[in-house]
């Protein structure tokens, strides 16, 4: 105990007039786990084809290319917004001293629950190691913060979001020519498994101290232009058996959110339903959602440097797999604050951060 606790009252205290200075941030800190939907630069220091530092992603955004799959902004950057953040949520890979009070992102694209998810891509940070790289991120944390409880009284006040499983479907299950899954079980059997697996490891997340966290089920991976181009659709909309591959996860995620709700009393977990605000995101009337923005390569990312669709706003998709910020936009608005009763369960992100768990917690 290398550090007197006036100190650590004193960082505290540092902390909170900070938050308070820059206004309403509703929560001090906010850590991100996921793959390309939230990557915002992790994979740029890695050799994988899965990066997208480079023109014409980012176009929208007010640094540009920063390694986000999107024009402009992710879901995850919209919530930061609208929980009050004035920065974004630094990437693990450049994060770097008091920048970690904040919260630290850790996604990476083409990664999943499952360790040899994405490989074929070239590198990736899948959940596991994305959890051991939030163990560092701990121990700089009680670096700063002086001691171990302080530490994880900061931590238990965190809101921390986990977005995984599009990739151990798109990135294995369903691609026979490099993995062995789908030879080896049923959709039943691999979903199964991936449950299992990702409740292992969100428990793992409540040990190192996250008590509010907010699940995003899998998207529509059947109805990206990239899957449907590759698989067809066979007369339907969207490529039905990696429609139901989603709907499979999604059901048993909710189940695992009641399920740990029940287990662990003294933490709060929230399903998103980003597959129904996805679809919903008709609405916005895209004139074209049945190909990127972007003139892509044959993996589906833009080819660097060539001029994108004029107005973003009209497209659903930036590239083959990944939505414009136009979609990142509402599928964030609506995680915060649910406008569907099927939006959110048991609730949304506004009403998780509001929420008084310590009274339980420290008793
Ligand atoms: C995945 O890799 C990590 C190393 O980052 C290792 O600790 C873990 O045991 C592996 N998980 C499985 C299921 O093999
Ligand atoms: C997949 O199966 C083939 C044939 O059974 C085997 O040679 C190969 O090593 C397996 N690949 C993986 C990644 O398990
Ligand atoms: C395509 O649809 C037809 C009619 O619904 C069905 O009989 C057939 O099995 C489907 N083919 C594939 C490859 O899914
Ligand atoms: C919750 O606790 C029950 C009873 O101990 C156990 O059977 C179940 O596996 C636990 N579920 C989770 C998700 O931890
Ligand atoms: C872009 O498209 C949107 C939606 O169709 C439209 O409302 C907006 O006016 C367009 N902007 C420009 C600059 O054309």
């Amino acid at each position: 105990m290398g550090k007197s606790w006036w100190w650590v009252i004193a960082a505290l205290f540092m902390v909170a007039l900070q938050q308070i200075a820059e206004g309403y941030q509703q929560l001090p800190c906010y850590f991100i786990f996921g793959d390309s939907l939230a990557d915002n630069g992790n994979n740029n220091f890695l050799d994988t084809l899965a990066k997208v530092n480079y023109a014409p992603y980012g176009i929208d955004f007010p640094f540009g290319p920063t390694g986000r799959f999107t024009n402009g902004r992710t879901t995850v950057d919209v919530i930061a917004e609208l929980l009050g953040f004035q920065n974004f949520i630094p990437p693990f890979a450049t994060a770097s001293g008091t920048d970690i009070l904040f919260g630290v992102n850790y996604a990476s694209g083409s990664a999943g629950i499952r360790n040899e998810t994405g490989q074929q891509l070239g590198e990736r940070v899948p959940l596991d190691m994305q959890l051991e790289h939030h163990q560092t991120t701990i121990l700089d944390l009680v670096d700063i913060l002086g001691t171990t409880w302080a530490t994880e009284w900061y931590l238990s006040r965190c809101l921390y979001s986990v977005g995984m499983g599009n990739n151990d479907y798109l990135n294995n299950y369903f691609l026979p020519e490099y993995y062995n899954t789908s030879k080896e079980y049923t959709l039943q059997q691999f979903t199964q498994l991936l449950i299992q697996q990702y409740t292992q490891q969100l428990k793992t997340l409540y040990d190192y101290g996250a008590r509010k966290i907010a699940l995003f089920g899998v998207g529509q991976i059947g109805c990206t232009p990239g899957s449907i181009e590759k698989y067809g659709t066979n007369g339907s909309t969207c490529v039905e058996i990696m429609e139901e591959a989603s709907q499979l996860f999604n059901k048993k995620l909710k189940s695992v959110v009641e399920e740990l709700n029940a287990n662990l009393t003294d933490a709060k977990f929230i399903y998103i339903n980003y597959y129904a605000i996805g679809a919903d995101s008709s609405v916005l009337n895209f004139k074209d959602s049945s190909s990127g923005c972007c003139p892509v390569a044959i993996d589906g990312e833009c080819i660097a440097n060539q001029i994108p669709c004029k107005n973003r706003t009209e497209f659903a998709f930036w590239d083959s797999y990944h939505p414009t910020e136009a979609v990142n936009k509402f599928i964030g608005e609506r995680s915060y604050s649910a406008l569907e009763p099927s939006d959110a369960y048991p609730f949304d992100i506004s009403h998780l951060v509001l929420l008084n768990l310590q009274d339980a917690a420290y008793k």
